[in-house]
């Protein structure tokens, strides 16, 4: 009889321990009943739509021991996937230069691209995509890639920026396989406090006789009202490629190899990139560009780059 309520009494002390540990949840649920980001936060890993928490990679992949891998990024505006056909056509070019097969075409790649964003249920976004070496057995040769499609929030640039104009400071390098938009921005990233400590926006690179690109965009010089960009050793950005289209029906346009004097003769600078647009630079390395301010030539080509995208997503929405 003793054991018996001795055993009742464990057993509703252990129903009682047991139910403390639901009041947290029942506490967050109450508080938090619904989180919309985390609701929505899909990935397409290898070709299947996955909850973000659970896509995980092995260590054993080669992008994880060893750097090799690719990635491309793009925006989603008002449900529109920005230029993706150029944007497909310098993925498969990167995975094909680092002998990396896709196992989709880009037509399926398209369509898991709008898969994603549709379970995502967003109307702009940034589209990350990501493929690498794949599993290794020896920490050292290729395998089967791996794929995912990543979707993240766009990080815009401050509109003060655009109004100010940034700093950029300089650095000898040349990016290895610059046409590949690999996953290795080893050097750009080491320097980013020294980036930061010179209130810099972005590090422009060159070779010591040339200009060749920033660590994530491309660089445009203004001389005698002709536009100047480094035309090789570089990636051929999409949205320098676009602008190289617009700007040439204002003025003369020019891919060349830029040479280190242009920053003396230069009367505007500016980067391109995805989510840059067209950013203007008013100062090199603590030496100022034109009049210090941004210049004629970036204001026009920012706003009509703002009606070219706008003009594509009325083309391409359904
Ligand atoms: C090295 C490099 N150059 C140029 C660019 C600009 O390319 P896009 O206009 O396609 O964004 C990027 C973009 O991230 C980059 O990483």
């Amino acid at each position: 009889m003793l054991s018996h309520c001795g055993n009742t009494f464990l057993f509703y002390m252990f129903l009682f321990i047991d139910s403390l540990r639901t009041i947290p949840v029942i506490f967050a649920l109450l508080i938090h009943p619904f989180n919309v980001e985390d609701m929505s936060n899909y990935y397409n890993f290898n070709g299947q739509i996955t909850a973000s928490s659970e896509v995980k990679l092995s260590v054993s992949d080669l992008s994880i021991l060893r750097g090799y891998g690719i990635f491309d990024y793009f925006l989603v505006r008002q449900k529109t996937v920005m230029f993706l056909d150029d944007y497909l056509n310098r993925f498969y070019g990167s995975a094909q230069i680092l002998g990396l097969n896709i196992p989709v075409t880009k037509d399926e790649m398209a369509r898991q691209i709008y898969a994603l964003i549709e379970a995502n249920n967003t109307t702009d976004a940034g589209i990350r995509l990501l493929l690498t070496g794949g599993y290794s057995e020896d920490g050292y040769t290729p395998s089967t890639p791996n794929y995912l499609i990543l979707q993240h929030p766009i990080s815009w640039v401050p509109q003060k920026d655009y109004e100010t104009g940034i700093k950029l400071i300089t650095h000898l390098f040349q990016r290895e396989l610059p046409e590949v938009k690999s996953i290795n921005y080893l050097t750009g990233i080491k320097l980013q406090q020294e980036m930061k400590n010179a209130s810099a926006g972005e590090i422009l690179y060159h070779d010591g006789q040339f200009y060749r690109e920033t660590v994530r965009a491309n660089v445009f010089f203004v001389v005698n009202d002709e536009i100047f960009t480094p035309a090789q050793k570089i990636l051929k950005g999409i949205t320098r490629k676009h602008i190289l289209t617009i700007a040439s029906k204002h003025c003369k346009v020019n891919e060349i190899e830029v040479p280190l004097n242009f920053l003396d003769k230069a009367s505007e600078i500016f980067i391109t990139s995805s989510t840059k647009g067209v950013l203007p630079v008013v100062n090199v390395d603590g030496m100022m560009v034109g009049q210090g301010k941004p210049g004629p030539k970036a204001s026009l080509l920012l706003t009509e780059w703002e009606k070219y995208c706008e003009a594509y997503i009325k083309d391409h929405s359904n």
